[in-house]
This record gives C-alpha cells, sequence and structure tokens, in this order.
C-alpha cells in the first residue's frame, strides 16, 4: 500500500519494534585512522573517544537501553607502552568528565573487564561511576576495558567449580552460568557491528553473542557516525532472527 511504502530513508526501525535494545561495537580502525591523516595513532584514539561520545548518546536518543563498546582487549597489553600508557591516560580523561555529566545526560556507564591491573586512579574513578549510575535509571552504556571473552568463560568457570565443590553442579543452568560473567544482569546483545573492514570478533562478548547479529562495515571508527548506525539498524531490520526455530 503506499501509504506503508518505505523510501530508503524510512527510518523504519525507528517506528517499528525493530529497533534492537542492545547494541555492542568493537571501536576498531583508529590507528588506522591516524596513519591516513599523517597523525600518530594516539590522535586516532582520542578521535575515536569522541566517535564514542556522540554514539552513545544517539543509541540514547533513539530510545535503545544498552550500547557495549569494546575499549581496550585482554590482548592490547602487547602495544607499545607509548600507546598503551595513551589509551589509560585518554580513558581517564574520559570517566573524569563523564563523571561530572552522567547525571545530566541520563547516561549510566559500566565497565566490564578485569579492572585489577588497572591504575589505582581508573580504579578509583570506576567506583565513582559505579556509585553515580547506581542512582541513576535509564541508558547504560557499557566500557569494555581489559576485556577478553575467554578471560571472561575462564573466570566465570571457577565460580562453576566453587558451586560443584558445593555439590550443584547439576543445578547451574545457562541463566546461572550467564550471571557469572562481567555482563551479568545485561541482556545478550542484539546487533554486534565491527567497523574497519576486519572480518573477525577479537575476543569480544563470546558467550553472550551466541545469537547477536554481525554487521560489518569498512568505515574506520573515528569517522563512524549517526548515518553509519542508520544502515546497521537498518540492516539489522530486515534480518530474520530464528534463534533455532522455524
Ligand atoms: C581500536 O583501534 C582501538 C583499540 C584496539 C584500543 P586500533 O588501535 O586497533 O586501530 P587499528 O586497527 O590499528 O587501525
Ligand atoms: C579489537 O581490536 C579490540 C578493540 C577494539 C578494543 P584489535 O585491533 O585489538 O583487534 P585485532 O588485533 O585486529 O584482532
Ligand atoms: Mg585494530
Amino acid at each position: 500500500m503506499a501509504l506503508f511504502s518505505k523510501s530508503k530513508n524510512d527510518k523504519a526501525w525507528q517506528a517499528g519494534n525493530s529497533l534492537p535494545k542492545h547494541v555492542a561495537i568493537i571501536m576498531d580502525g583508529n590507528g588506522r585512522w591516524a596513519k591516513k591523516r599523517g597523525l600518530p595513532r594516539t590522535a586516532g584514539h582520542s578521535a575515536g573517544a569522541e566517535t564514542f561520545r556522540k554514539i552513545a548518546t544517539y543509541c540514547k536518543d533513539l530510545g535503545m537501553d544498552y550500547l557495549t563498546v569494546y575499549a581496550f582487549s585482554t590482548e592490547n597489553w602487547k602495544r607499545p607502552q607509548e600507546e598503551v600508557d595513551a589509551i589509560m591516560q585518554l580513558l581517564e580523561k574520559y570517566l573524569l568528565e563523564s563523571i561530572e555529566k552522567m547525571e545530566r545526560d541520563g547516561i549510566r556507564l559500566k565497565i566490564l573487564g578485569d579492572t585489577e591491573p588497572l591504575s589505582d586512579k581508573l580504579k578509583a574513578l570506576i567506583e565513582r561511576t559505579d556509585k553515580i549510575s547506581s542512582e541513576i535509571n535509564g541508558f547504560q552504556a557499557n566500557i569494555c576495558l581489559n576485556y577478553g571473552g575467554r578471560d571472561e568463560i575462564i573466570k566465570a568457570a571457577r565460580k562453576y567449580a566453587q558451586q560443584v565443590a558445593e555439590g550443584r553442579a547439576n543445578d547451574i543452568d545457562e541463566k546461572e552460568f550467564s550471571s557469572y560473567m562481567y555482563s551479568d544482569g545485561i541482556p545478550d546483545p542484539d546487533l554486534i557491528i565491527r567497523p574497519s573492514g576486519e572480518i573477525r570478533t577479537s575476543n569480544f562478548l563470546l558467550w553472550q553473542s551466541a545469537y547477536s547479529e554481525y554487521y560489518f562495515t569498512d568505515v574506520l571508527w573515528p569517522d563512524f557516525d549517526e548515518a553509519e548506525l542508520d544502515k546497521a539498524l537498518d540492516a539489522y531490520s530486515k534480518r530474520s532472527r530464528r534463534y533455532g526455530g522455524v
């Protein structure tokens, strides 16, 4: 029917029920973005942090519940110390700035990952953001920091082993095992986006992605914008999620 015919730019997913509740993004391509401009890789990370701010606000405005981003993996410590230090400093700066704005913007922040090896300063900032987040409601942005899917599963397996020792081996189902993950209480991502042209997960949300839809694009993360997210949401809205059914 003509009335309902959709032009390419109609954001059908916005009005319908096909807007994902939870989008996850592997924020990749910062280094290549900088290199293309003759800038140091760290300039790419700064630009990438700005993109995160912009996209988080957009996701919130669209009415999503969760955005989860991959900011630093358990494997990223292999990078030159100078780059690791710059990323950690950027995270400190970002969290410090966010603490002031979280309440006003209504964005809850949660860090997912092994925080143990992080600096005392970062740990203290994470504690503060957790406290503020517990006092506000609404949209939540999860930042995966020193996060690895395998690391998370191993830690969950250790908790499982404790339960086995207590004689509960056969009681533990998928739901309880999920609660051993960093993502406890957060629904699995509906859509996982990877920019930068790489077609791999790089250890991101291995347990949680069992039935996630994937969307890959060549755009480098610092160039990713609202229109790019719209394209991913549009593609998602056309997928048929069957979860093994018919
Ligand atoms: C993603 O961008 C940021 C981190 C992994 C910390 P990269 O730094 O991996 O950028 P490329 O892949 O080298 O372009
Ligand atoms: C994945 O990107 C990790 C983050 C974006 C934080 P990488 O750049 O580390 O992944 P690989 O090395 O290309 O697989
Ligand atoms: Mg990369």
